[in-house]
């Protein structure tokens, strides 16, 4: 059973959405320009116009209504916000914001609120970005403006979305804006300083607002046990939370994260391995990472099935993500729901926090059917498979207090601009038009008996 005020929401991220990237004052971010750079997002796709959302909130709104949606986790626009990161704030910015908050609340959808969802204002790109320690303190200020704003009215709030892959993805392997690769020298100096972004920001954010919930949201690959026995389970625990023993995927770590966040430290085996890498007087910041939060928000898309096997070099073996005949999506990422429901008590276990999900679900190849709908029954058999695997966490006794599915409306994905569709409503995006997927009328109904029809 969930609790029965359990949070049930769909996810979104501004760039993926909004659209008007050069209207009304917004500055340039990091993903504007690198979008426009040859070859590296799908059929030379931007997010230039995505899905108007800035222009159709209303009705994205309407559309949210018609799903049922209790609660919605949006994300700020940092350079709507701020054009140049610091300094002058964008009124137009702050109307749009304004103007779908209270939409929101008008129709009793609790917004929730990211605050960076990897789109950098190019100017602090230019001052050094993340490799810059003074990071810290334009987030902070950032976050400060954000919460003066709006906290009257929104209570939830998230520092930061997938550092992971933020670093990871733009600064290491290529594939997202700016479209670096880097090497542990300096990303390992961008965790720091995200880090130590996230405490300041909490700080300044309580400071304004002692009421609000805030948490953050990490990805991470979650070992599972194939078989559920005790010796597995151990294992599994231990691995999610090693260091990834992979030379460009360690920032994909779960503890290299979320420890200092909690605990104030980084794990041992990561300093072992990237200590040298951390800045000077690393030591004093961890008491300003370690700001006490709300919730832990990971999001979930696949883990890894383990299981201890004595005749293994390593002790054990893993179908490590993509074993021949795998169920997989439209992306071929495997379909691992048992990652989700060990991911939340591995989480809840370690950190103590209620546990929300705040982003899960897949991309299919939806299409209009003769019939004008948009069948999706794929993503209706994953969502489901998914929910069952966390009710099945919360009734192990893990405190899982609510579930974002990802995504509201196909969005543009990243390097591979339209081409994947993750939403629960179908966008044209030759006409704009939407059309509510099977899967979002089938969450409707999740949604109304608070998970009881799964
Ligand atoms: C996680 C990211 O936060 C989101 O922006 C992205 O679209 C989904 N994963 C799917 O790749």
């Amino acid at each position: 059973m969930f609790k029965k005020d359990f949070v049930w929401g769909a996810a979104t991220s501004a760039y993926q959405i909004e659209g008007a990237a050069y209207a009304d004052g917004k500055g340039l971010t990091i993903w504007d320009t690198f979008c426009k750079k040859d070859g590296v997002i799908f059929d030379g796709h931007s997010g230039d116009d995505a899905c108007e959302h800035y222009y159709r909130y209303k009705e994205d709104v309407a559309l949210m209504k018609q799903v049922g949606l209790r609660a919605y986790r949006l994300s700020l626009s940092w350079a709507r916000i701020l054009p140049s990161g610091t300094g002058a704030v964008n009124p137009k910015g702050i109307e749009f914001y304004n103007n779908l908050i209270d939409e929101l609340l008008k129709n009793g959808i609790t917004p929730y609120i990211t605050l960076y969802h990897w789109d950098l204002p190019l100017e602090l790109y230019h001052k050094g970005g993340w490799l810059n320690r003074e990071s810290a303190d334009w987030f902070a200020e950032y976050a400060r403006i954000a919460v003066t704003n709006f906290g009257d009215r929104v209570k939830h709030f998230m520092t930061f979305n997938e550092p992971q892959v933020a670093v990871g993805m733009g600064f290491a392997s290529g594939i997202h804006a700016p479209g670096l690769k880097m090497a542990p020298s300096e990303t390992v100096r961008m965790t720091h300083n995200i880090l130590l972004a996230h405490g300041k920001a909490v700080k300044a954010m309580r400071e304004i607002a002692p009421d609000l919930k805030i948490g953050i949201v990490p990805v991470n690959i979650f070992s599972y046990p194939e078989i559920e026995t005790p010796e597995n389970i151990a294992l599994a625990r231990k691995l999610s939370f090693d260091m990834i023993d992979h030379p460009t995927d360690w920032f994909f770590s779960a503890a290299w994260w979320g420890d200092p966040v909690m605990f104030g430290k980084y794990p041992e085996d990561g300093l072992k391995r990237f200590g040298q890498w951390l800045p000077d007087g690393w030591e004093r910041d961890m008491e300003t990472i370690k700001q006490p939060i709300d919730f832990y928000g990971p999001n979930f898309y696949e883990g890894r099935a383990v299981q201890v096997s004595a005749s293994e070099n390593n002790g054990y073996t893993t179908k490590r993500f993509r074993y021949p005949g795998c169920p997989k999506t439209a992306f071929n990422w495997p379909i691992t729901p048992e990652g989700l429901k060990w991911a939340a008590i591995f989480l809840h276990e370690r950190y103590k926090l209620p546990i929300y999900i705040m982003e899960n679900g897949l991309s299919c190849h939806d299409v209009i059917s003769l019939d004008g709908k948009v069948h999706d029954p794929n993503r209706i058999d994953y969502l489901n498979r998914h929910l069952l695997a966390l009710r099945e966490a919360a009734e192990s006794g893990a405190d899982v207090a609510g579930y974002f599915q990802w995504s509201l409306l196909d969005n543009f994905e990243w390097a591979s601009g339209y081409s994947e569709r993750f939403g629960l409503v179908y966008v044209d995006f030759t006409t704009q038009q939407r059309i509510i997927k099977d899967s979002g009328h089938w969450y409707r109904g999740v949604i109304e008996s608070n998970g009881e029809n799964l």
